[in-house]
């Protein structure tokens, strides 16, 4: 965290942090230090620690305050387990080296194909359990690789798949809710077997907004939410709330990628779109082709003078080494899928 206090631009700083060899050295102990400072903001004002009042669920609005040199990645609409295992093979690369404190899945991580209304191909059978058992291996190891000491997972309209299927077709049990947690009977953290023990952290809206309502705000700069009602072009979207509230807005669902900012007198705003990590080509993603400039990505980045910057990593397509490959870039380190 010292390093970046002593940069005296913000580009000295970012070039700073992106070093592989300051994330090899961080310690344990300074990374436990650095999450130590987290904290959220209780509905009576007060700040309190995240390592002691973490939540397994939380509904609604969670705003956060993350101290300097803290980094951030979050991932967009994995759609576990149509998820593109070529991307998330070079994301966990990176994850390895940028070694996040915290990790953020913005929604749609499990796509709930065995509820879904979109035609199923035929001779494949979808089933409920091994969804699941895949979505959640497949937390566990991104979270496992990525040394996080913290996962958010902001919940999703595919997330919310169960809610709208009972309330469908069994509406009299719809709003049953389990007598110890009170949360609804197939709430999304139970489906993949989380505990209240586990650092995670699922953040959910009020029941009936279609999985749209959850959200985190960190440092009160920028709001990290699943999806907002969609404008034509990537960027587009968040920078209509962007406009409202006065504050940055990113998103997935749109499975875009794009960004737009806004200057006003005392700082930048923005608002982004940070593309999809589910692969085009499975029958879960028949949709698609139905979506407008959809584009593969996720964003990255740490607080920086009490700044949270989140950039857009796009994942493109590339000739390296003489094959077509994807990759990305971050930093001064590029990033390849493997054959
Ligand atoms: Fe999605
Ligand atoms: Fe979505």
């Amino acid at each position: 965290m010292s390093k970046l206090m002593t940069a005296n631009t913000i580009e000295e700083a970012v070039r700073k942090a992106r070093s592989s060899r300051i994330y090899a050295n961080e310690s344990n102990a300074a990374r436990t230090n650095l999450f130590n400072q987290i904290t959220y903001e209780s509905s009576t004002g007060g700040n309190m620690p995240l390592h002691k009042y973490g939540f397994l669920r939380y509904q609604g609005v969670m705003p956060l305050n993350l101290p300097d040199g803290l980094r951030i990645v979050v991932l967009p609409d994995i759609h576990a387990p149509a998820h593109n295992k070529q991307w998330l093979w070079a994301i966990e690369q990176f994850l390895a080296e940028y070694r996040p404190h915290i990790l953020i899945f913005i929604g749609d991580s499990t796509d709930f194909f065995f509820l879904s209304r979109w035609p199923k191909p035929p001779r494949q059978g979808y089933n409920a359990m091994q969804e699941l058992e895949e979505s959640r291996e497949l937390h566990d190891r991104l979270i496992k690789v990525s040394g996080c000491l913290w996962a958010f997972e902001t919940e999703g309209n595919h997330e919310n798949r169960t809610n709208s299927f009972l309330s469908a077709v069994a509406p009299q049990i719809s709003t049953l809710v389990d007598m110890d947690s009170q949360e609804p009977v197939m709430n999304y953290s139970k489906l993949l077997g989380y505990k209240g023990d586990e650092k995670i952290t699922f953040v959910s809206d009020e029941r009936g907004f279609g999985g749209y309502g959850g959200c985190i705000i960190l440092n009160g700069q920028i709001r990290l939410i699943h999806g907002l009602p969609l404008r034509p072009r990537a960027g587009g979207s968040p920078r209509v709330f962007t406009d409202q509230l006065g504050q940055s807005v990113m998103h997935g669902h749109s499975h875009r990628i794009g960004e737009n900012h806004r200057e006003t007198l005392t700082e930048v705003l923005s608002a982004q779109e940070i593309g999809y990590l589910a692969n085009p080509n499975r029958a879960e993603m028949s949709y698609h082709n139905l979506l407008s400039n959809g584009h593969p990505g996720f964003a990255a980045g740490e607080v920086i003078g009490g700044t949270v910057n989140l950039e857009l990593v796009p994942i493109i397509q590339a000739l390296t080494n003489d094959r077509l490959r994807f990759s990305f870039w971050y930093g001064d380190r590029e990033y390849t899928t493997e054959d």
